[in-house]
């Protein structure tokens, strides 16, 4: 019989979730939905136990994973969610990404218990593998890791085809469905019936329904002598025939953790015209040496895949490996971080470093609050951060990407101005005094409304990061529109500029060839940092004049002066556009134009601004403003 999905009655919803989230687990092991003191088949029949109350979430903007649209870009990977009764809690508790545990062609049997223990990392026997000990309860939350050791247990095709269509039909909106696949090996060892065998099972997963297929390249080789996703000539076979077999259906590979860079990168040069996603990282092989059971029916586990928060660490390095030889290969797979997710920071880390989806098993399956936890961080973040209250910590890199300009100018606008002045200084105040502008006006009194984003915005990464993407689609739509040609970046050193250049030649290389930052006018401050990425203008490409805020216009023109007097004859021959993110003010700017008959392009203008949020100003505020600017009334 299964558990049922039903809540306790015992507390209200909110005091239930104040006290788990506030509390923290003092005892892990209380939450757990999997009892890992019983079997697999145990837990397939009777799982998953769960008592606690449903959380609510208010989902507003949805994001983007490969071609979908998602609640979230966190779930839980193939292992735990073993049949339609799992993965009904599971979506039901937020996790959005959910992949159905690895099936294959055939029923399949478990191996003998245990199938998980707690782990302790303990002195190695050798330095190519850890030692640990390992017990049926936890000792120290710290180390919270696992081993598991399952054998890929599957029933009968006909039972979970079945199950997955009833599954599709059970997880909600903004929600996602992989299933994991793996070919299973005959007696006699053949090549061609294993790589097969994968092909069919992806096909058997397709006509149940499945809409993504994830395939399991993690389990042992033919040859018994370590995993197969090291052997990157059959894993090529194995990925092109599935792909034969699937066509158009998205398909992820998962992959455990290379130690050797370039076998991983021969792995993705092999495989990326295949694959649209890869899952990192499986279980990190490890002696489980001493195990003190108590239970007299477990068998004794040896080497077996290490999960949870020991391997955080490998999952990470594995990410940010691929992410870079995506940027700088330009590849365009999606890659899916798992490996010692357990709390919302984790989330972020792996985030941070590039992943467009994060998955948990160990921790969603200790803690099946984990995806509310994230929820709730990037949802009281988008309070507290203007940035973050419009993205969500998470996803701004996929939502950028598909967001028209108008979308962007909506963004940074939000991001400029937060919606509790008082709680966040430095972005934009609306003041009902006049007062100075710090940067660059020397004291001069300009507007009633104080705009400076670079202290606040730019010691951030996230919107660095953010502000770097905004300028280049400015560039690609409003100044290049059509064309695909590359173009080069020319920082003006007084403003926050040189920054956002650098920024920009980092994350947009297959776009910018170079950026330049006038030597006459580079900071003293800014001089060491990017001395290396000064280069040469020349008429090969279109060049765009950075600022990031354009306020009198004054420093923009010194800017095309010196520039002038740099390059001397060159400077007709050369296409040069400015961009800026901001006008202050508009009647500068046409001033500026008539004067230099620059094209200049902006983001957004300071009375873009006031428009945007001028139902959050008070009466007196608006008078004032409505005084200084007609135009708003
Ligand atoms: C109970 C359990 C069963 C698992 N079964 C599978 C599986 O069938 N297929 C697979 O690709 N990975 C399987 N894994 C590995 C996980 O997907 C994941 O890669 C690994 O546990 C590391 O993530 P974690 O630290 O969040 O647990 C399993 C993990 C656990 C804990």
């Amino acid at each position: 019989m299964h558990s049922s999905l039903t809540s306790s009655k015992k507390e209200s919803p909110i005091t239930k979730h104040k006290s788990l989230l506030h509390s923290g687990f003092s005892s892990p092991a209380s939450q757990w939905t999997y009892d890992i003191t019983k079997s697999y088949d145990w837990n397939y029949e009777h799982g998953p136990t769960f008592t606690g109350e449903f959380p609510k979430r208010t989902i507003k903007p949805l994001k983007k994973f490969l071609t979908f649209k998602v609640n979230s870009l966190f779930g839980v990977p193939a292992g735990p969610l073993v049949n339609s009764q799992w993965i009904e809690l599971y979506a039901k508790l937020g996790f959005d990404i959910l992949t159905y545990k690895t099936v294959r062609t055939r029923s399949y049997p478990a191996f003998p218990m245990p199938h998980m223990l707690y782990v302790e990392p303990v002195s190695a026997r050798n330095k190519d593998q850890q030692d640990y000990l390992g017990r049926p309860y936890i000792k120290k939350h710290e180390h919270l890791a696992m081993t598991n050791s399952f054998g890929v247990p599957s029933k009968d095709p006909d039972v979970w085809q079945e199950d997955v269509a009833k599954t599709l039909d059970l997880i909600g909106e903004g929600q996602l469905l992989i299933v994991s696949v793996m070919g299973t090996q005959t007696g006699a060892k053949n090549e061609d019936e294993f790589i097969d065998d994968y092909a069919k099972c992806a096909k058997l997963a397709l006509e149940a329904g499945a809409k993504i297929i994830e395939i399991n390249l993690s389990c042992p080789n033919l040859h018994g002598t370590g995993v197969i996703c090291y052997d990157v000539a059959l894993v090529e076979k194995i990925c092109s025939q599935v792909k034969n077999a699937i066509g158009n259906i998205p398909l992820i590979a998962k992959i455990g953790y290379y130690s050797d860079s370039k076998l991983l990168n021969d792995f993705v040069k092999k495989n990326h015209t295949y694959l649209d996603g890869i899952a990192v990282i499986n279980t990190i092989r490890g002696n489980v040496k001493d195990v003190q059971v108590k239970n007299s029916v477990m068998r004794q586990i040896d080497s077996s895949g290490i999960c949870g928060k020991l391997i955080k660490p490998y999952g990470l390095a594995m990410v940010k490996q691929l992410n870079k030889m995506r940027t700088e290969k330009h590849l365009e797979f999606a890659i899916i971080g798992v490996g010692g997710v357990t709390s919302p920071e984790d989330y972020e880390e792996y985030i941070r470093l590039g992943a467009n989806a994060v998955q948990s098993a160990t921790g969603a399956m200790m803690d099946p609050y984990l995806a509310y936890k994230i929820y709730k961080k990037e949802t009281e973040q988008k309070q507290d951060y203007p940035l973050i209250k419009t993205l969500g910590a998470s996803n701004f890199q996929t939502m950028i990407g598909n967001s028209s300009l108008t979308d962007l100018k909506k963004l940074y606008l939000d991001m400029l101005y937060p919606q509790n002045t008082s709680r966040v200084k430095n972005t934009l105040q609306i003041s009902p005094k006049p007062f100075s502008l710090k940067h660059g006006e020397r004291g001069r009194v300009v507007s009633h409304v104080y705009l400076n984003h670079r202290e606040s915005l730019l010691s951030d990464p996230i919107d660095r990061k953010l502000l770097a993407q905004l300028l280049d689609q400015l560039i690609k739509e409003k100044i290049l529109a059509g064309k695909k040609s590359k173009y080069g970046v020319i920082s003006i050193a007084s403003s926050s500029s040189p920054e956002l250049t650098a920024l920009m030649l980092d994350l947009f290389p297959d776009t910018i060839s170079r950026a330049v930052f006038l030597p006459d006018h580079v900071l003293n401050s800014e001089r060491g940092t990017h001395t290396s990425l000064y280069g040469e203008i020349d008429d090969s490409i279109p060049w765009v004049l950075i600022d990031d805020v354009f306020t009198s216009g004054k420093t923009f023109k010194n800017s095309l002066e010196n520039l002038k007097k740099i390059l001397g004859n060159t400077y007709k021959k050369i296409q040069i556009y400015g961009a800026t993110l901001v006008y202050r003010n508009t009647e500068d700017a046409d001033l500026f134009l008539k004067n230099t008959k620059q094209p200049i392009h902006s983001l957004v203008s300071l009375n873009d601004i006031l428009e945007y949020h001028w139902k959050h100003l008070s009466p007196s505020q608006k008078k004032i403003i409505r005084k200084e600017r007609v135009e708003l009334q």
